[in-house]
């Protein structure tokens, strides 16, 4: 078999067999073939795509490529949450406390944040202490016992899905479904739970722009879980709005508060509703609890009754973290500065700009360009008006959590992200669909 042959058969728009799949992840793995080849072949890729056969294909040849966590030695039903990424997404600190505390294990393994979007590691490390690795042994004792962990990857979990990401980044090749769906679900696959719900991200802030690309993806996302080969998962994915952030908070420090806040039955009206329904959709789906109704009930319950709270608390302690912070955010790194972003007119908030918003926050110092680069855990942004309010002149739109860095660019974005208009805005639901 040559490589070549792999790339003129994709460039000339026909289906790649699995041994033709399998040769180049494992050669490309083991460094047998170059960046250079393998690059003709994602764009062949990007631009004529991969049927359902192709992406399962590619799927697996990447989660064989490294190791998979092995569950079985946990007791109980184990799930998994995923998001594709987005502005203010810290909704895994909040829904993986929520199925603790209703009987579910969440042994999770999450990643730092790139670019705009933010990672859950990142998040979590802003808690004084918190440690985000743990020897795999010491991972499962700590899911068995507590039933939550949220730790990073193994270097060694699909090691072809980060060579060909670090690659797609540098050739703009990214953006393609057949490649997003397998990248994603390589590394859920490997994690080794059977009920997994995937956040789908749609709109201006995220991958997918619309809601006919974001459900093609979702599509793809339940597929490969049906056609996993070791065993079937069950894949919900959940399509949400990211045109606006997320929330109110946007920055590591900042939003592991806005996830206490709304673990204490205070957070935001939107947030709390994705929260509770990827929640209900993990119970449901899992066979846990018979009907939604039921499943919501319980969910409220619990997060009425302080027990979904006490769950992130142990999680903190178990993993070295300070759990103080629960009662006293003074112990979240503190930025210098907070300036208030006063509105320049009166009217209703039509839009908010995850993206704008996402990349005034990097500029703080809140994300990251490079993998390499550090993240200041106390700069960020509180939304003060989001989509549908109404705003006087002269109050705060946002307010800017700044160390000194990036301070008047990101102020400039903020404003460059907000259409305010006369008539009235109605607010949309945050849930846009759900397949299964
Ligand atoms: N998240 C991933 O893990 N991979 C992609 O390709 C896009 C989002």
């Amino acid at each position: 078999m040559r490589m070549v042959d792999i790339i003129i058969k994709k460039k000339e728009n026909n289906r790649l067999t699995k041994e033709e799949i399998n040769y180049f992840i494992t050669n490309y793995v083991n460094g047998n073939i170059p960046d250079y080849q393998v690059s003709a072949l994602l764009m062949a890729i990007w631009f004529n795509g991969m049927d359902e056969d192709e992406i399962s294909d590619l799927t697996d040849a990447m989660l064989n490529s490294g190791d998979k966590v092995d569950l079985s030695s946990i007791d109980g039903i184990c799930v998994d949450k995923h998001s594709t990424g987005g502005v203010g997404d810290k909704t895994s600190l909040v829904v993986g406390p929520i199925v603790s505390s209703c009987g579910l294990k969440l042994a999770k393994v999450s990643g730092r944040g790139l670019g705009h979007t933010g990672g859950t590691l990142d998040k979590l490390e802003s808690i004084p202490g918190f440690s985000i690795e743990k020897e795999p042994e010491d991972f499962f004792k700590q899911v068995r016992e507590i039933g939550i962990a949220i730790v990073g990857q193994s270097k060694n979990v699909c090691p072809a899905d980060k060579k060909l990401y670090a690659l797609r980044d540098v050739t703009a090749t990214v953006d393609t479904i057949p490649l997003i769906a397998s990248s994603i679900m390589c590394k859920k696959l490997a994690s080794g739970a059977r009920t997994i719900v995937i956040d789908v991200k749609v709109g201006k802030g995220s991958f997918m722009k619309t809601i006919d690309d974001a459900t093609r993806l979702a599509n793809e996302l339940v597929k490969i879980g049906k056609n996993a080969k070791d065993f079937k998962r069950n894949v919900i994915a959940v399509l949400t709005d990211m045109d606006e952030p997320l929330g109110r908070m946007i920055g590591n420090g900042l939003e592991v508060k806005e996830a206490i806040e709304t673990l204490k039955g205070r957070g935001e009206k939107s947030f709390t509703r994705l929260c509770e329904k990827i929640s209900v959709e993990l119970l449901v789906e899992s066979g846990y609890i018979n009907n939604e109704e039921e499943a919501l009930k319980l969910v409220k319950e619990k997060l009425s009754n302080g027990e979904a709270l006490s769950k992130l608390k142990d999680m903190i302690i178990y993993q070295g973290g300070d759990a103080n912070v629960i009662d006293n955010y003074d112990l979240l790194p503190q930025a210098k500065e907070i300036i208030a972003v006063k509105s320049k007119m009166s009217g209703y908030v039509q839009s908010l700009e995850a993206l704008k918003m996402g990349l005034a926050a990097m500029k703080l110092g809140a994300g990251r360009e490079n993998k390499e680069d550090s993240v200041d855990l106390a700069v960020g942004i509180e939304v003060n008006k989001k989509v549908g309010d109404y705003v006087k002149e002269g109050e705060p739109l946002a307010f800017v959590y700044s160390n000194g860095k990036g301070t008047n660019e990101a102020i400039n974005d903020i404003y460059d992200s907000y259409l305010i208009v006369k008539e009235e805005v109605k607010k949309e639901d945050v849930i846009k669909k759900i397949i299964k």
